[in-house]
């Protein structure tokens, strides 16, 4: 078994190599959104000469944002605006063996069904209200167009819940449930082992509607969805690769390797043998056309190693929206 790649949420100073510049950390608090973290700002000894160069500022600021009205939205669009629902903490020892005990019941074959079931969880996030995210609600969710097929994966995490309750003594929101079992799934399939926190509380009620991207998307809005998660292209990429396992014809469908990415590169749907034409899914065509994707895509299509770490780093930030560490 391979050992776990331990994710920690990045911290600005630890942001991973992007495409882009600038560090996009929704939890970057206190960071400067160009630059590295800020000191604690120095006392300034001649008050008036501060105020100056403060209202300079402040009217080079106005001047700056009425031409160039988007770099003020920039600015915010680099940070969650909402405040978070509250923190996470890594399971206890009795908590770890509930939850050791309660997968052993659990069948590889579920696997596809239980990674797709955290996207469809945790997608529905938006960092301006910080509505949505894991919180279980995709139990109220299942009647709609984008949950078809997710209802036996909800009964998984139902039955697990209730053994781990009656046997183990332990009660887990059906949220931290349904991360839990995505990282098993990865995991079980041969892909990086992640530790996950626990503590999400569940909804009461279903998220806002259409929030999940639509299949028939151009990268382009596709990135937005992502966007408005907080979420960057990376991670896209990165969790986009959740489509090695199931049935869109990526290799064997429960195994988690870097197929996906080789497979895009090949572009099978546009063969002339008509099962090809069948591989993947609408939002997986258009992301090696996407000059941004198509960079991402190559070194996963090279490096295995470097698409399971920045899976494990992009899981972590999925399954954490809305959440303090
Ligand atoms: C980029 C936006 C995404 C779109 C539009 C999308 C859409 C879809 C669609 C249409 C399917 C096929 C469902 C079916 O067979 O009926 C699927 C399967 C799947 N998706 Fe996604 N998905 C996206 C991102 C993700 C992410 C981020 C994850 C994981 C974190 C994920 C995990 C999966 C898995 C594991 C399956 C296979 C499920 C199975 O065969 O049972 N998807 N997705």
């Amino acid at each position: 078994m391979a050992p776990p790649i331990r994710v920690r949420r990045p911290t600005c100073e630890q942001e991973r190599v992007r495409p882009r510049a600038r560090p996009t950390r929704a939890s970057c608090e206190g960071t400067s959104p160009r630059g590295p973290p800020q000191r604690a700002p120095r006392v300034c000894e001649e008050e008036s000469s501060c105020a100056k160069s403060g209202r300079r500022h402040a009217l080079s600021l106005c001047v700056f944002s009425s031409l160039f009205p988007q770099f003020l939205w920039g600015v915010r669009s680099e940070r969650t605006l909402a405040a978070p629902v509250g923190s996470l903490r890594a399971p206890t020892a009795r908590e770890r063996a509930a939850i050791k005990d309660g997968l052993s019941q659990v069948s590889k074959g579920k696997a596809p069904v239980l990674l797709r079931l955290v996207f469809h969880d945790a997608g529905t996030f938006d960092r301006e209200t910080g509505r949505g995210g894991p919180n279980g609600s995709v139990r109220f969710e299942l009647d709609r167009p984008e949950s078809r097929g997710l209802k036996r994966g909800l009964k998984v995490v139902g039955d697990v819940k209730e053994s781990i309750a009656a046997k183990g003594k332990v009660d887990l929101s059906y949220a931290d449930l349904i991360v839990v079992l995505g990282a098993w799934a990865v995991e079980v399939c041969g892909g990086p082992r992640m530790d996950v926190l626990i503590g999400r509380i569940d909804a009461s009620e279903p998220d806002a509607e259409n929030m999940i991207p639509d299949e028939n998307l151009p990268a382009q809005g596709i990135k937005e969805s992502f966007a408005r998660m907080g979420l960057d292209t990376l991670d896209l990429v990165a969790l986009s690769g959740s489509h090695a396992l199931g049935g869109k014809g990526y290799g064997d469908p429960l195994t988690f390797d870097n197929v996906y990415y080789k497979t895009l590169l090949e572009k099978p749907w546009l063969s002339q043998d008509s099962m090809k034409q069948m591989i993947g899914i609408p939002s997986d065509r258009v992301l090696p056309d996407d000059l941004e994707c198509r960079p991402i895509i190559e070194k996963y299509a090279s490096s295995q190693a470097a698409f399971f770490a920045d899976f494990a780093s992009s899981y972590a930030k999925i399954t954490t929206l809305g959440y303090s560490s």
